[in-house]
């Protein structure tokens, strides 16, 4: 891992995988020390985030670096039309990482092209987001005790998901069964059935999932993403097509619990959210330790 950039979740082994799981696991258990010393990190969010660039910006700050970035473009020389090239060079001189978030797939991989420090993707467009597949990874085994042979429902927009994208390919390694939940117009992408199909991966499609609650290890709701529609009338036609709601949990398994890569919009009832199932705001808080493995891992500090 060591100054290499992390793109698309398969740039990482299963082995790689679970060596930031492990180390993931000592910084929730010892989140501030002073090993980023020195280091400077930049974060560049051509689209809005919360999450993602504030955990980020909390791992770096926890372990003694410095952040330098921006969450708008439109204070930055790219109001101006500087290039996405010229940019991402100009901050490779002033920082030793950059996390980049930006609107357009492959965006990521071309800014790992043209820069001399790495980057990490915060997620391109509706193509991948593998830090929060890597604290997806580390929510599902640490609620979980394993990653292995795990009935796990993907609910919503699988079509632009990226956060769906990247979990679906880090899981292929581990036997799931996958539920895919969507209305018709988000249907998980072909690409992704084909691969499963190579793999010997079961999965089934649906357009609902009350009847079958009971099957699930684990939800994974995710908002349907009114950005990502050039249509509006198909945004309306979805945006309301599944709320999840405290009574639906009734026969639910013990050991059920609730993803969501957030934010949430109305997908997830605020009454599922005191239940015992309800994971996704520790989720998010296991993306600053998840997030500290992975740039210590490419500064190969540990
Ligand atoms: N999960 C996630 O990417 O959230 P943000 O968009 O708030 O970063």
């Amino acid at each position: 891992m060591k100054n290499r950039s992390l793109v698309s979740i398969e740039d990482y082994s299963k082995e790689e995988y679970m060596k930031i799981l492990a180390l993931a696991e000592k910084f929730e258990a010892n989140p501030v020390q002073n090993i980023l010393n020195g280091k400077v990190v930049a974060t560049l969010f051509f689209e809005p985030s919360t999450r993602t660039r504030l955990s980020f910006e909390s791992a770096v700050n926890k372990l003694g670096g410095r952040v330098i970035g921006f969450s708008d473009t439109s204070s930055t020389s790219v109001s101006k039309g500087e290039s996405l090239k010229d940019t991402i060079k100009t901050v490779a001189n002033y920082s030793d990482l950059i996390v980049m978030r930006h609107p357009i797939e492959g965006s990521s991989r071309y800014a790992s092209e043209v820069s001399r420090v790495p980057i990490i993707n915060a997620g391109d467009g509706a193509n991948q987001h593998p830090t929060q597949t890597l604290l997806d990874l580390y929510s599902i085994n640490k609620t979980q005790g394993k990653l292995d042979n795990l009935h796990i429902f993907l609910i919503g927009d699988l079509k632009y998901g990226r956060t769906v994208h990247s979990l679906i390919i880090s899981l292929v390694d581990f036997n799931p069964t996958f539920y895919f939940i969507s209305p018709k117009e988000l249907m998980i992408p072909g690409e992704y059935k084909l691969m499963l199909d190579r793999k010997g991966i079961k999965y089934s499609e649906h357009l609902d999932f009350t009847d079958i609650v009971e099957k699930a290890d684990i939800i994974y709701m995710t908002r349907i993403q009114k950005e990502r529609f050039s249509d509006p009338m198909e945004y309306e036609k979805t945006k309301n097509s599944y709320v999840l709601k405290n009574n639906m949990l009734a026969n639910a398994k013990s050991n059920l619990k609730i993803l969501h890569p957030l934010p949430r919009v109305n997908e997830i009832n605020t009454d599922v959210d005191d239940t015992e199932q309800a994971y996704y705001f520790t989720q998010a808080l296991n993306g600053v330790y998840v997030r500290q493995a992975i740039m210590t891992s490419i500064f190969g500090l540990l």
